[in-house]
């Protein structure tokens, strides 16, 4: 007989059904409890909600484990190549060597952005931030494919999108970085792999010849595979929320791109360095800092720290750590700001404060420290994130899509003013 569990409200019983995910993971069916009892379910944060089943990525936040469709995450970082986690994370399956050549062919064959979009990009401020170009132009892209407009796109059509979301998006981020120094845009050189390609339009100009360093291709591809995916995160929820209105794909990855841009989600790894940098430039003396994050009338937090699925350790943070160590001493790079990372991570894992509330350093803790040493500037780190997620953002759609659900839209407990009647304005 199948599991169910039992609610009593109001002297009532009511049976509900449980379901359980292929790793064990149990959750209590509430979707008709409203119908039968009267009584919604709230959870702000949705701290223990599941928004969906999903068949892309497990995480196990106790035991620190993530896997996407079944491969950890330590051999895809160390074995494999970023386009094809990406084909993994979208089309559920390793592709065959036929198959992945005929992605990167797709992938490359998309990369230049039409020339028009160069007119918007000169119209920003030198200032802006490229997370607000970012979630402007990719949004933009829909207007030069009004096709993808329409919800009852046939597959082909969604997967040209999908090819050229992923194939644009390297070209927009370099694109941004370059028009904020007002520095001649470079144009995807396309017998360059995808990473090196993105890194020859953040880091060529036009009147010398480039080379990559292979460490810093290999860096990038890591950190990007590190970023593909963690399943209902922020702006994960926020791409499934807004396709499940059939928006189009580029709206809805725009919609994830501004999720992703805050500080407690991707922005972290701009605010990490920036923290650390303050530290440094107060004298790089710990203890005000951890106090101050442990201080409940301050809003100082240690950023890169905590997570809301990570208790014990975050994966990808630890091999970012290792990665970190591994590129700085290869590309002979001494940073101050490294050493005060240890320091202060050192300092808090051994705070009670933070054992006791499972706080451990996050995947965007170090990932700041390498990307400083590939020469990519602070305002873009949340780009560089952006540019990583991209295929779990569009996979999470897909799956959604696939599977037919239904348009998010959450209840509420109001709380709110009781009828009362309006008063005209000269009475007032
Ligand atoms: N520094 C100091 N205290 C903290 C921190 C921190 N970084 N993070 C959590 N806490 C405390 C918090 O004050 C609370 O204490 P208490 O129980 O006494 O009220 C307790 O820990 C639980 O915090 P919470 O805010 O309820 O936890 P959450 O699961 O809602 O938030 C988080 C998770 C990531 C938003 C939070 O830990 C945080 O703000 N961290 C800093 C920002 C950061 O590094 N974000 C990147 C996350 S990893 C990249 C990604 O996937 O987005």
């Amino acid at each position: 007989m199948s599991e169910t569990a039992k609610i009593t409200v109001e002297g009532k019983t009511y049976e509900l059904p449980v379901t359980t995910g292929s790793e064990q993971e149990k959750a209590i069916d509430i979707s008709k409890l409203r119908a039968l009892s009267g009584y919604i379910t709230i959870d702000t944060g949705f701290k223990n909600t599941g928004s969906t089943k999903s068949a892309i990525t497990f995480l196990d936040g106790e035991k620190g484990i993530l896997r996407y469709r079944g491969y950890p995450i330590e051999q895809l970082a160390d074995n494999a190549e970023f386009l094809e986690v990406a084909y993994l994370l979208v089309y559920g399956e390793l592709p065959t060597k036929a198959e992945y050549t005929l992605f990167k062919e797709s992938i490359t064959h998309h990369t230049l952005v039409h020339e028009d979009m160069r007119q918007f990009l000169e119209a920003y401020p030198a200032k802006a931030h490229p997370m607000g170009i970012m979630a402007a132009s990719l949004c933009t892209l829909s207007t030069f494919y009004p096709e993808s407009q329409d919800p009852a796109r046939p597959t082909e059509a969604i997967d040209l999108t999908i090819h050229r979301l992923i194939a644009k998006i390297p070209t927009l981020a370099a694109w941004a970085y370059k028009n904020a120094m007002r520095h001649p845009l470079m144009y995807p050189l396309n017998k360059f792999e995808y990473c090196e390609n993105f890194l020859y339009m953040m880091f060529a100009n036009p009147s010398e010849k480039y080379y990559a360093d292979p460490v810093i291709v290999s860096a990038l591809n890591k950190l990007l595979i590190l970023h593909a995916d963690h399943e209902q995160n922020c702006s994960a929820s926020t791409v499934r929320i807004v396709g499940s209105s059939q928006a189009n794909l580029y709206a809805s990855i725009s919609a994830g791109v501004s999720a992703l841009w805050g500080p407690l989600h991707g922005g972290a790894n701009q605010a990490v360095i920036e923290m650390l940098e303050t530290i440094k430039n107060d004298g790089g003396g710990l203890d005000k800092w951890v106090q101050k994050a442990k201080d409940k009338n301050d809003p100082f937090r240690l950023m890169g720290f905590g997570h809301r699925v990570y208790k014990n350790f975050d994966p990808r943070a630890k091999i970012i750590k290792k990665a970190a160590d591994d590129v700085l001493s290869k590309l002979g790079v001494v940073d101050p700001v490294l050493d005060i990372a240890k320091e202060l991570e050192e300092v808090a894992l051994n705070d009670q404060y933070f054992i006791d509330r499972g706080l451990y350093p996050n995947v965007d803790f170090y990932s700041g420290i390498i990307y400083r040493a590939l020469g990519i500037p602070t305002e873009m780190f949340t780009v560089m994130f952006a540019l990583g997620r991209l295929p779990g953002w569009i996979a999470q759609w897909k799956e959604m899509m696939e599977d037919n659900q239904p348009i998010g839209r959450p209840r509420q407990i109001y709380t709110g003013e009781n009828e009362r009647d309006f008063t005209p304005l000269e009475k007032r």
